[in-house]
C-alpha cells in the first residue's frame, strides 16, 4: 500500500473512532508509548500514573485503554462501574509477568512485617496482596510515605534500586525488569553521548544502575515530556521505549531528540491498531472485568497511591 492509500485508510477510521468515542460516550486513553495514529485519536495521552488518575475521574460510561493488559486492569479497579476496554487482548507486559499472586504470598509470609510497594506494573491479584502501589512517577514519594525502614518492592530490580538511592531506606527488590529497559547498555550511552555530546541525557527509572548513573535526569515518560517542553536545552538523548519520541517531536519540532539505543521497542506496546479500536468501539469487545474479590483488596493499594499523587 502506498503512502498516500495509508494515510486517507488512517485519516477515514480515525475520523470513524471520534465519532463512535462520541456517540457511546466513551474516552480513549493512550499510554506515551502507542504508536502515533492512536495517540492521535485519544483524548488523553499520558503516563501510568496521569492514566490512573484520569481512569478514576472520567464521567464517561466506557474508557478505550489503549495500552497493555494491566493498564486496563487498573482503570477497571479504579472504576468497576465502567466498561474497560482493551482493543487487542494478548498485549501484555511481560515485567508484570515476573511476579505472581502465589510467589509474593510466599514471599510476605516470611516477612509479614513488611510493606509491599508494588508497581502499577503487575497483575491485578498481585496488586490486591500489597500495601500501596506506586509508578515510576512517585515511586520515590510513595516509598517515603511509609513508616518502616525497610520495604519489599516488586516486581522491578532496577526501579527498586533508584528507589532505595533516592529515599535512604533499605528496599528489597523483586528479580523482575522490563526486557526492553534493561536491555539498555552504558556503552550504548557513551556512544551516543559522544556523538552529540552537546545532549541532555534523560532515561526511565527501569534502565539499569550503570545507565542511570550516566543520565541528567531520571523520569516517568511524562516527566521527560514535561522537561524537553520546559527547559531551555534543545537536544536530547532518549532512555526510554522509542515510542515517546513521537509526542517529543511533536511537541517540540524545534527541539532534537535521539533514541539512546534503536534496540528499546515494546512490540506489545505496538499491537493495538486503528481498526482494532474502531472494532472494539463498534462491538464493545475486548472487555477487562477485574473479579469482586480481588478489586477490594487491589483498590486500598492502588487508591492509596492516587490519593498521595493527586
Ligand atoms: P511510565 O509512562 O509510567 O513512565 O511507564 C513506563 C512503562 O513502561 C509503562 O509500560
Ligand atoms: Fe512492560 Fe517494558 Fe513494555 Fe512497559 S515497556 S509495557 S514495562 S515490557
Amino acid at each position: 500500500m502506498n503512502q498516500e492509500t495509508n494515510h486517507h485508510q488512517n485519516a477515514t477510521l480515525q475520523q470513524r473512532i471520534r465519532e463512535l468515542a462520541a456517540k457511546k460516550n466513551a474516552v480513549i486513553l493512550a499510554h506515551n508509548y502507542q504508536p502515533p495514529e492512536i495517540q492521535d485519536i485519544a483524548d488523553l495521552c499520558g503516563d501510568s500514573l496521569e492514566l490512573s488518575i484520569q481512569a478514576a475521574q472520567t464521567p464517561a460510561d466506557i474508557i478505550v485503554f489503549c495500552g497493555v493488559h494491566f493498564m486496563a486492569e487498573t482503570a477497571s479497579i479504579l472504576s468497576s462501574d465502567k466498561r474497560v476496554l482493551l482493543p487487542k487482548a494478548d498485549a501484555g507486559c511481560p515485567m508484570a509477568d515476573m511476579v505472581t499472586a502465589t510467589a509474593l504470598a510466599a514471599r510476605i509470609a516470611q516477612h509479614p512485617e513488611m510493606p509491599v510497594v508494588t508497581y502499577v506494573n503487575s497483575t491485578a491479584a498481585v496488586k490486591a496482596i500489597s500495601t500501596i502501589c506506586c509508578t515510576s512517577a512517585n515511586a520515590v514519594e510513595v516509598v517515603n510515605s511509609l513508616e518502616a525502614d525497610e520495604v519489599l518492592m516488586v516486581p522491578d530490580r532496577n526501579l527498586a534500586a533508584w528507589t532505595a538511592s533516592k529515599t535512604g531506606k533499605t528496599v528489597h527488590a523483586w528479580p523482575g525488569y522490563c526486557p526492553i529497559h534493561d536491555r539498555l547498555t552504558a556503552e550504548e550511552v557513551i556512544r551516543q553521548k559522544h556523538a552529540h555530546p552537546e545532549a541532555f541525557f534523560m532515561a526511565h527509572p527501569e534502565c539499569r544502575a550503570e545507565v542511570l548513573a550516566l543520565a541528567d535526569l531520571v523520569t516517568s515518560t511524562s516527566g521527560m515530556l514535561r522537561h524537553a517542553r520546559e527547559s531551555g536545552g534543545t537536544s536530547f538523548i532518549i532512555g526510554t521505549e522509542n515510542g515517546l519520541l513521537y509526542p517529543l517531536q511533536k511537541e517540540n519540532p524545534d527541539k532534537t531528540f535521539y533514541p539512546a539505543s534503536e534496540k528499546m521497542v515494546c512490540l506489545d506496546m505496538k499491537k493495538i491498531s486503528l481498526a482494532d479500536v474502531a472494532a472494539c468501539l463498534d462491538n464493545l469487545s475486548g472487555e477487562v472485568r477485574v473479579p469482586a474479590d480481588i478489586r477490594a483488596s487491589a483498590y486500598e493499594a492502588v487508591k492509596k497511591m492516587i490519593d498521595l499523587s493527586s
